[in-house]
């Protein structure tokens, strides 16, 4: 059996990619480490929350004492780091929590995982520690060309440094212990469970509650979306097959400027919701500080070596998104008001 320990389990992605992973795997053991947040939502995981072959802790990846802990209990396999501090604007308000959690919680996982990993003749085998990044380390674009492997890091904001510092201190346990790592640097993610800070949960909140919805500067800024489901089976694949050492981009070819997406969300729900949900909602702030243009993906590399490739459009990713959301209003409406 192999053992899992997912960092970050309880926020979005995490717990998306938990339910995945033990719906189609038999023979796994999930212990999710997650120190519970604002971000963190054990609800979210309700529906495995008995399943044998899953373990929930609640600790903080900073913590050495209680990761070796859950290294001694377990014979862990894989080490898949999620935990984050994952919000751009709070980062721009409180960097110095970003640096702690992002990058010395990262080192302290690398750090034990290579103790219980290491053996004389390198690394025990079946072992690999997946760094969970994002495409934002790139900086931004302009109007056309891709982000690929190979782009010099060039992070904007305090949340993508950190995010940076930590992919080049994974990276440097490769060139300098020969650990087996992966990085994964994805795109935008939507689907269910995300905490509703971030655009797409935000405004499907705000329009089911005829609040404002807040477009920065002129709503232009161009991010690529990818289906949660596809990013979780996107890291699978890197688990299983992704070559030791290497990166791996991985972005949902769905370029959408934040205008378009506030439309087409207001759009779906006018027809389908509640026809006063119009634009007349939409009021545009002030730009967010640093504000990234651009971001797009290059995925040629994880397509090509590893055969994946997203399988939800975006004109069906957000319909199955908003139709998630206004079927599970009541955790909307739990989780932001805590
Ligand atoms: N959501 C996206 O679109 C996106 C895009 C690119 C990359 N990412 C990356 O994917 C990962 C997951 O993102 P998400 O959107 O699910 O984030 P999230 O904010 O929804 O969840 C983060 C989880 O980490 C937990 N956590 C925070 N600090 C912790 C700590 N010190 N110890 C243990 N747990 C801690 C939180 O409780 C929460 O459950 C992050 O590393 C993020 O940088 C996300």
């Amino acid at each position: 059996m192999q053992s899992f320990l997912i960092t970050g389990g309880a926020g979005f992605i995490g717990s998306n990619f938990i339910i995945y992973m033990l719906k189609n795997n038999q023979n796994i053991m999930i212990i999710n480490v997650d120190k519970l947040t604002y971000a963190g939502n054990l609800d979210n995981l309700k529906e495995i929350n008995n399943n044998s072959n899953y373990k929930f802790i609640n600790a903080d990846i900073c913590n050495e004492k209680a990761i070796t802990k859950v290294f001694n209990e377990y014979e862990i396999d894989y080490v898949i780091n999620f935990a984050a501090e994952s919000h751009v604007d709070k980062s721009i308000a409180n960097p110095k929590l970003f640096v702690k959690t992002n990058v010395l919680g990262t080192i302290n996982l690398l750090n034990i995982a290579k103790k219980f990993w290491q053996i004389e003749a390198g690394f025990k085998k079946n072992k690999k520690f997946i760094q969970i990044s994002t495409d934002e380390v790139y900086g931004s674009l302009g109007d056309t060309g891709y982000f690929t492997e190979k782009t010099p890091l060039d992070p904007h904001s305090p949340y993508s440094a950190s995010k940076a510092s930590a992919d080049l201190i994974v990276k440097s346990y490769f060139e300098t212990y020969k650990m087996p790592i992966n990085i994964t640097r994805c795109s935008n993610n939507y689907g269910p469970y995300q905490y509703p800070e971030k655009l797409i949960p935000l405004i499907i909140n705000n329009c089911l509650k005829q609040k404002p919805l807040p477009i920065y500067g002129d709503g232009l800024n161009v991010r690529d979306w990818l289906y949660v489901l596809d990013h979780c089976k996107a890291i699978g694949m890197v688990i299983k097959d992704g070559n030791i050492g290497e990166i791996y981009n991985v972005g949902g070819h769905n370029e959408k400027t934040n205008l378009q997406l506030v439309k087409t969300i207001i759009k779906y729900l006018n027809k389908n919701f509640d026809p006063t949900i119009t634009e007349e909602l939409i009021e545009y702030v002030e730009d967010r500080k640093g504000h990234d243009r651009r971001y797009a993906i290059d995925s040629t590399k994880i397509k090509t070596e590893l055969g994946w490739k997203p399988q939800t459009s975006f004109e069906k990713g957000i319909i199955k998104t908003i139709n998630w959301y206004l079927q599970n209003i009541n955790w909307l409406e739990k989780i932001s008001t805590s």
